[in-house]
């Protein structure tokens, strides 16, 4: 095979830079048509193609970032592939390779999924089972997710209201992760819920700024260079302590309970964010701007933050942040200025920490540390003498 064959090759099934073909067909089915093309022109000549085709080939399977993907598994054994068949002469065992066209949302039953995250089987759990019921649920049971022969979805499972949201913009036969984005972004906040106002959204949870009701804490921490306010329900967390050691010794919060940061400067709200508990254990986000509107973007810096899906990078994962990771003691600055929990020192319990390991445990995905301070303020109490009997029980069962 020639290098002037080569660039024949190239120019009819690889297209221009952003993976266009003559015919207009994607990446993906010209990726297709090369392997055919080389398998076939090989079985011809039966010898491995020169060097000088190889070479550029293994460079044109990495595209760049703005490339139009087949499924990452498809990348990774194509090169092997194509060195095989030219190897071997094989031209019809590996001839699998369809291009699938663009898939009509409104009637396919089965969409492949490749989202070319890590993590993603647990990611798209997430994202669709709050598709399946008002509380979320299990989108495998539902039918709207598969797991085997690839991940995939069926859009005849979602409510006919979100399924337009959903396309195949690219027409390359597969949902990638912008297609994805554009989809939950559309649909999201509406498929869970979410009021189009603070004050509704206040109006379904027993508001109020006393602190008999809610826990609050201040905090300046990585999420937003504006101080935060965050209120978590009492008895939310006392439900949860109740229940640590049934749960095997995790701080397990009750479906649908609400937790609300506010963006302040000084007592100014600039916005507020919110996570609301499903009963398929994942939480919900939400944020409201300063009038109060539902809205899709943080405003305040270092920058803007989209819901829910640039909210469950840090809430979905493991990385430990400051300043609940230095806690009991002070934390660092960070580049945008201090890194605190505003507590008094006698919440700067050691012990308590240590004993829910809370941040890094995680156990429930809430990333503050509201069982370790509420536990610490009832140990501080009881040194002080003014316990009730009830909370001092609630601290026995802990074994504090
Ligand atoms: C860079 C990591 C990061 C991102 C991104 C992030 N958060 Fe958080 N979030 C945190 C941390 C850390 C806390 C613990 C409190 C603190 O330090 O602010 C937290 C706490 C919260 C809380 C209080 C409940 C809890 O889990 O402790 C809410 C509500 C919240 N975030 C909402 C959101 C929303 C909504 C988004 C997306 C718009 C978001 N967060 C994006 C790191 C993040």
């Amino acid at each position: 095979m020639t290098t002037k064959y080569w660039n024949v090759l190239k120019q009819r099934f690889l297209g221009d830079s952003k993976g266009r073909t003559a015919d207009g067909s994607t990446y993906n089915s010209a990726v297709c048509g090369l392997r055919s093309a080389v398998c076939e022109r090989s079985s011809e000549v039966a010898l491995r193609p020169p060097s000088s085709v190889l070479r550029p080939l293994s460079s044109v399977l990495r595209p760049p970032t703005s490339f139009l993907c087949p499924p990452s598994s498809v990348l990774r054994s194509l090169s092997s592939v194509l060195v095989i068949a030219a190897l071997l002469g094989a031209t019809q065992t590996l001839s699998g390779c369809q291009d699938s066209g663009p898939i009509d949302v409104a009637t396919a039953d089965r969409v492949p999924v490749d989202l070319d995250k890590s993590n993603e089987e647990r990611l798209l759990r997430y994202y669709l089972g709050g598709y399946v019921s008002a509380e979320g649920g299990d989108p495998v049971e539902a039918g709207l997710m598969m797991v085997d022969g690839g991940l995939a979805l069926n859009p005849q499972q979602l409510d006919p209201a979100f399924r337009t949201a959903l396309t195949d913009t690219d027409g390359n036969g597969t949902i990638g992760w912008e297609e994805f984005v554009e989809f939950v972004e559309a649909t999201y906040a509406d498929a869970r819920l979410f009021p189009h106002t603070l004050a509704e959204l206040k109006s379904t949870v027993q508001w109020s700024d006393d602190d008999s009701v809610w826990f609050t804490l201040d905090v300046d921490g990585v999420v937003t260079v504006a101080r935060r306010r965050i209120y978590v329900p009492l008895e939310a967390i006392r439900t949860a302590l109740a229940g640590y050691s049934d749960a095997g010794e995790r701080i397990v919060y009750a479906p649908g309970t609400v937790i609300v940061a506010e963006h302040l400067d000084d007592e100014r709200v600039l916005e507020t964010t919110v996570k609301r508990r499903r009963s398929d254990g994942f939480w919900d986000f939400a944020i409201y701007d300063a009038s109060g509107r539902r809205a899709l973007r943080t405003s305040t810096g270092p920058r803007e933050l989209r819901a829910p899906v640039q909210c469950v990078g840090c809430h979905l994962g493991r990385r430990a942040f400051d300043p609940e990771k230095s806690f009991p003691a002070e934390a660092p600055d960070g580049p945008y200025g201090p890194r605190a929990l505003y507590v008094s020192d006698d919440l700067r319990n050691a012990e308590v920490t240590a004993y829910f390991d809370e941040h890094v445990k995680r156990s429930d995905g809430l990333l503050g540390l509201y069982a370790t301070l509420y536990t610490a303020r009832l140990v501080a109490d009881r040194d002080a003498g003014s316990l009730s009997e009830e909370d001092r029980t609630l601290l026995e069962e802990l074994g504090l």
